[in-house]
């Protein structure tokens, strides 16, 4: 029997649920830890956010090499080659470095981090497993817990991954070689991320979707339209309502079956990228047998402290709830630590803001035009403008998309902000601010933006929102609009 602990806080998994939560918990004066079976960062840091996006800057930047370079009068001699190895060292290094300071990050502030698998015994306590260490390894008891253990990729029947012919992002990820022709199995967040960067480096790649659209509900349709036209000329091929069945070894390739409008079709390929969605990693770590409650799709159930059915044990990020995004968890990972440490907080978010990082990318916060009416907004005011209008983006060579705000005609309250285009992943944290503040579409639009910045954009959008925007053409308002400050509701 090994070594039994006391914390006052132990936190399960050290994602950006885990370790943001045991870092703010030891701040405020709690004796932590955090247990962590795999890698310190979890998920986001080692195998999701950070490498993917480290490879979507690659295959960006080569894109600009052969396509913009030349017309910028840049002349590139030689032919421009990707050493696949190499640029997957570079990948991970850059992962290594991310985890590697959250190493030092939980270190600096005291949290104890133990290695090896968690597992309940008791509402109270748990017991560490190391791999390969079959004595019963450590015991854990603890006032309060952390679940934060995150998701993992959904499996459909017909294909099992084993990330090297079947693959989840892990795989694809890893891989250290271009696939000459890929099948991507969903038509959603990661699919789409993937297959950008993938047809960039030179894989001929199809994309299944079950649905009738790409990014089905989450985002704007017609932010969609301007990603799925782009992909289209890329030369990446997207089937609809194309349902994948299975596959079979056929040659050297293989056999993708899959049903399009009731008929049964085949694809060959030499790899097949499943991305269908992430389920929760409740079915482990003992939490049925303490009994933590669930919905019907495994989430645990929590409170807006993100406290479980058990008083003492909270639930943050993937495992609890979609939106399943990294700064969703980490929102939350701070949420909690001050719960537990005394403080008055509560999960209170008028938004959480979502970014695809596709090409160009897609940036939302706040409410779609579609979901407005089941809120009570009936009446709305709803413009874009185009970054084809901006200097910045003409200069970057990058015009492609808009930045679209949807308020309420009534108020002229900030609802919603979709944007597709360059860099919108950076400029959306001033749509969020804007919702959470409650702002106005005036506010937007005289805050003073600096020249020539994307930002503008936004500053734009509002006044378009308004019917009085600078650098597109607008119809003027009719008097009465004008003298009750009434907007336009003009697309
Ligand atoms: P995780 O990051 O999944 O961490 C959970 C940790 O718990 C893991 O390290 C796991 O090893 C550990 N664990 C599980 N069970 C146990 C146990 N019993 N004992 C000990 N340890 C355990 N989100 C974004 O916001 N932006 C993006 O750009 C983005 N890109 C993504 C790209 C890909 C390819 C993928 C797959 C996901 C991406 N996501 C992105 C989603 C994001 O990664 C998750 O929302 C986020 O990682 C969730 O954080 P978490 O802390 O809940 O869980
Ligand atoms: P997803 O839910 O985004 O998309 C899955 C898609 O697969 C859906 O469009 C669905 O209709 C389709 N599908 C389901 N079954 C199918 C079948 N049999 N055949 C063909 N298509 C089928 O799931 P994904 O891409 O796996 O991502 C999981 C989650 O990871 C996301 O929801 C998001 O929370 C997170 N993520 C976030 C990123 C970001 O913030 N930039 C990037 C990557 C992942």
């Amino acid at each position: 029997m090994g070594a039994s602990q006391n914390f006052d806080v132990c936190v399960i998994g050290a994602g950006p649920g885990g370790y943001v939560a045991a870092i703010r918990a030891a701040q405020l004066g709690k004796k932590t830890c955090v247990i962590e079976r795999e890698y310190l960062g979890g998920v986001c840091l080692n195998v999701g956010c950070i490498p993917s996006k480290a490879m979507i800057s690659a295959s960006h930047f080569l894109e600009k090499m052969r396509h913009d370079a030349p017309e910028m009068g840049i002349e590139v001699k030689s032919d421009i080659k990707v050493n696949m190895k190499k640029l997957v060292g570079w990948k991970q290094s850059v992962s290594d470095r991310m985890a590697n300071g959250v190493s030092q990050l939980l270190k600096g502030n005291g949290v104890t981090v133990i290695r090896g698998e968690a597992e309940f015994t008791s509402p109270n306590e748990i017991s560490v497993r190391s791999s390969g260490d079959g004595k019963g390894g450590t015991t854990i008891a603890a006032k309060n817990f952390v679940i934060a253990t995150g998701s993992r990729p959904i499996e459909i029947p017909g294909f099992t991954i084993d990330e090297k012919n079947v693959l989840s992002s892990t795989g694809a990820l890893a891989l250290d070689e271009v696939p000459k022709k890929l099948v991507v199995i969903g038509g959603g967040y990661i699919g789409l991320e993937i297959s950008s960067y993938l047809k960039k480096l030179g894989s001929e790649v199809i994309v299944l979707e079950a649905g009738g659209s790409l990014l089905n509900g989450v985002v704007d349709r017609e932010c969609v339209q301007v990603v799925e036209r782009k992909l289209k000329k890329g030369g990446v091929q997207v089937m609809f309502n194309a349902k994948a069945k299975s596959y079979k070894k056929s040659g050297s390739q293989y056999e993708v079956e899959f049903e399009s409008s009731g008929k049964i079709e085949k694809l060959k390929c030499d790899k097949i990228l499943l991305t269908v969605g992430r389920r929760p990693n409740s079915d482990q770590t003992g939490l049925k047998k303490i009994g933590v409650a669930m919905d019907e799709r495994g989430f645990i159930k929590v409170d807006a402290q993100r406290r479980t059915n058990l008083k003492h044990i909270f639930a943050i990020g993937d495992i609890a709830g979609q939106p399943m995004l990294a700064h969703k968890a980490s929102h939350e990972g701070v949420l909690v630590a001050e719960v537990i440490g005394g403080m008055n907080r509560a999960y209170d978010v008028k938004t959480v803001p979502a970014v695809v990082f596709t090409d160009p990318e897609i940036a939302s916060a706040g409410l779609l035009e579609s979901e407005c009416a089941g809120r009570g907004y009936t009446d709305l005011m709803v413009s874009k403008f185009p970054f084809a209008a901006n200097g910045r983006a003409v200069s970057l060579m990058e015009t492609d998309g808009f930045v679209k705000i949807i308020a309420d005609k009534k108020t002229h309250v900030v609802l919603g902000v979709h944007m597709v285009g360059p860099e919108v992943s950076n400029l959306i944290s001033e749509a969020a601010l804007a919702i959470e503040m409650g702002a106005r579409v005036e506010d937007l639009a005289l805050t003073i933006h600096p020249h020539p910045t994307l930002g503008e954009v936004v500053m734009e959008a509002a006044e378009a929102t308004l019917g009085h925007a600078i650098h597109v053409i607008q119809k003027p308002l009719s008097r009465a609009e004008s003298s009750n400050g009434a907007a336009a509701t003009r697309t």
